[in-house]
């Protein structure tokens, strides 16, 4: 949520700036803005895309070699030009960018008002640089000073970067609950959101922790302390991501290239934990606190969006093989419930970034209830995997598109590997069960190749559909929360109204809207029960809804009273959800494209949600 991003070194900034900017659009894209250091702090900002903003700054005077930049996703204020980051102080002396939600700000800048400060922008930001201003000019300390002061003020949660006039060759840099990396090159820095923008000039990169401030000064080392101004000894990292990974690589869109990314990087996901000779599950993190999962009273899943569909399949996988009582919970809801935990719980996040406020939150509730705290996130070295426990990677590799995509099924094949591998431990389940899935399991991707070639048939069907307002999504069992995660990737990127239900749910409410103009998507795959689904298929049939059905292949029943059917592979309904999303994706994408909107950047979402 809101990407920033800074450089500072020998090199143009503006262009570095720009590019990093285009890189974390996928963080937030409804205004940006950059401020270079030249004789004074010079400020380019506009309502719109960055390339709205690169547009206007043009023929503009760039040349600086320091400077900051900022992707707003709005949350005090309007989208607007004024509302832009950065922010400067009074005096036009400090330029700040910011990422998360000064949750005080209303006071403070009451305060500042009293104290004879004036406002520009709605936003919480221009407050706390003017408290910064304010703190430094009235104490008389040094910028970095000032910003411990501000910061031990402020309630919320934070990542920020300063250029100040007086000092051109610093930036001061602080962070809480919020990301923010340093790279470092050669006589060059380069700080930002995540890693994204860094990675075609250093792989050495600095984490910022919590309440940490850096002070960034060009040609020396980093000095870093805690706001209470104690050292901190900075651990220098080094990045595995690759250039590649985060461009589109000849695709139209992020999104359809992470789509065929699949079958890819549900391999990786299994690389190192599933023995493809013996057949043996290892999941590292589990084999370190194997007694604690084996006697858990509950598993606790937290998660919100699409990583939360992927925490409702992990039930029935959970308790289906490995006889572990599970509750799924909304992280928005459970941090606020008061909820009850005790040191036999396990509380298991799930998060493609890693940094999503509310997750976070959860989890540190849970932690301080002593329960044992477990992450699975995609993002190396993110907010959520540094507070756990223990945890697995997803291993899917960076996803751009907002709607996610290759994260679910990459979760999915995590939270399959740990229920195998904890229902073979706590013998929950036979040999013969056990020896099926993994090979199945194995077989995994080259099903998902197979099933996305079903693309120009979905195409078709997407053509055909693209115009209606609404659309049902159903299914039952394990494919229950993949019908939810259908109609939350139409919806999200198409903006048609869509809504997932249990299949079996749809006569006590929904079935009232079912008429001729109805598309009804079924899953309806030969597992446990199809049966079942195919009698609600008849009752959707009988009121002249529209069914487009994913079926197993060479099925008939079905067949014979859908509109269309996308035929894919058998395999058990313990795997079925890593297949049967597929087809929901591809349709969601298509629809989207056909429809003429920003599937990579759909409207108000963004990819991180670090504010709460
Ligand atoms: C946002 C994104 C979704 C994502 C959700 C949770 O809403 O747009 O794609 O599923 O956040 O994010 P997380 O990073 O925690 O999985």
């Amino acid at each position: 949520m809101c990407g920033i991003v800074a450089y500072i070194g020998e090199k143009q900034a503006y262009p570095i700036i720009l590019k990093g900017l285009k890189r974390l659009e996928y963080r937030g894209y409804d205004s940006a803005g950059i401020a270079l250091l030249g004789d004074q702090i010079n400020l380019y900002k506009k309502a719109g895309k960055v390339s709205v903003l690169e547009a206007y700054a043009e023929n503009q005077d760039l040349n600086s070699t320091i400077g900051i930049g900022h992707t707003r996703w709005a949350t005090h204020g309007a989208p607007n030009d004024e509302n832009a980051h950065p922010h400067l102080s009074g005096d036009s002396e400090l330029a700040i960018i910011h990422n998360g939600i000064i949750e005080n700000y209303d006071s403070l800048k009451k305060e500042l008002t009293k104290r004879g400060h004036t406002f520009k922008s709605e936003t919480d930001t221009e407050v706390l640089i003017h408290l910064i201003e304010d703190i430094r000019t009235n104490e008389k300390v040094s910028l970095d000073t000032a910003v411990r002061i501000a910061l031990r003020e402020v309630v919320g949660a934070y990542a920020i970067v300063i250029l100040d006039k007086t000092n051109p060759d610093v930036l001061v840099a602080a962070r809480k609950s919020s990301p923010l990396v340093i790279g470092v090159g050669n006589n060059e820095y380069f700080i930002a959101s995540d890693a994204t923008p860094i990675i075609e000039y250093t792989k050495n990169v600095i984490y910022l922790e919590d309440e940490e401030v850096a002070i960034i000064e060009k040609g020396k080392e980093i000095k870093i302390t805690n706001i209470k101004n104690q050292a901190v000894t900075p651990y220098l990292h080094q990045l595995e991501m690759n250039l590649e990974a985060i461009e589109k690589g000849g695709y139209e869109h992020f999104m359809l290239k992470e789509i065929y990314e699949q079958p890819q990087s549900i391999r990786n996901s299994m690389l190192g934990r599933l023995n493809l000779e013996s057949g043996i599950v290892t999941m590292g993190g589990i084999e370190e606190f194997e007694s604690k999962f084996l006697n858990a009273n509950r598993i606790i899943f937290v998660a919100c969006g699409t990583s939360w569909h992927s925490a409702l399949v992990a039930e029935y996988m959970f308790e289906d093989l490995a006889r572990i009582p599970v509750e799924v919970e909304y992280a928005s809801e459970f941090r606020y419930r008061n909820p009850i935990i005790d040191e036999r719980d396990i509380v298991i996040a799930i998060s493609q970034s890693g940094e999503t406020a509310d997750t976070l939150a959860a989890l540190e509730l849970a932690k301080e209830k002593g329960a044992t705290i477990y992450g699975i996130c995609n993002v190396v070295g993110s907010s959520i995997s540094r507070a756990t426990d223990a945890g697995s990677y997803t291993h899917a590799g960076p996803e751009i598109g907002v709607a996610s995509t290759k994260a679910f099924t990459a979760q999915i094949t995590i939270l399959a590997l740990m229920a195998l591998s904890l229902a073979n431990k706590k013998g929950t389940i036979s040999k013969t069960r056990y020896h099926a899935l993994v090979s199945q399991l194995k077989c995994i991707p080259e099903m998902v190749e197979k099933v996305l070639k079903t693309n120009d048939q979905i195409k078709y069907i997407a053509d055909l559909y693209k115009d209606v307002s609404n659309f049902l999504y159903l299914g039952r069992g394990y494919n229950f929360p993949v019908a939810l995660e259908g109609a939350l990737k139409l919806k999200e990127i198409s903006y048609i109204h869509a809504e997932g239900y249990p299949a079996a749910e749809m006569k006590h409410g929904p079935i009232a809207l079912i008429d001729e103009n109805m598309p009804v998507v079924v899953i309806a795959t030969k597992v446990s029960n199809y049966p079942k689904v195919v009698s609600n298929i008849q009752e959707i049939k009988a009121r002249n809804g529209n069914i487009i059905a994913i079926v197993t292949e060479g099925d008939v029943e079905v067949k014979e009273m859908s509109q269309f059917t996308i035929e894919i592979p058998l395999v058990d309904e313990f795997l079925d959800p890593l297949l049967t999303v597929i087809p929901l994706q591809l349709l969601s994408y298509h629809i989207a494209v056909m429809r003429g909107c920003n599937v990579d950047q759909p409207r108000n979402l963004a990819k991180s949600v670090t504010v709460e």
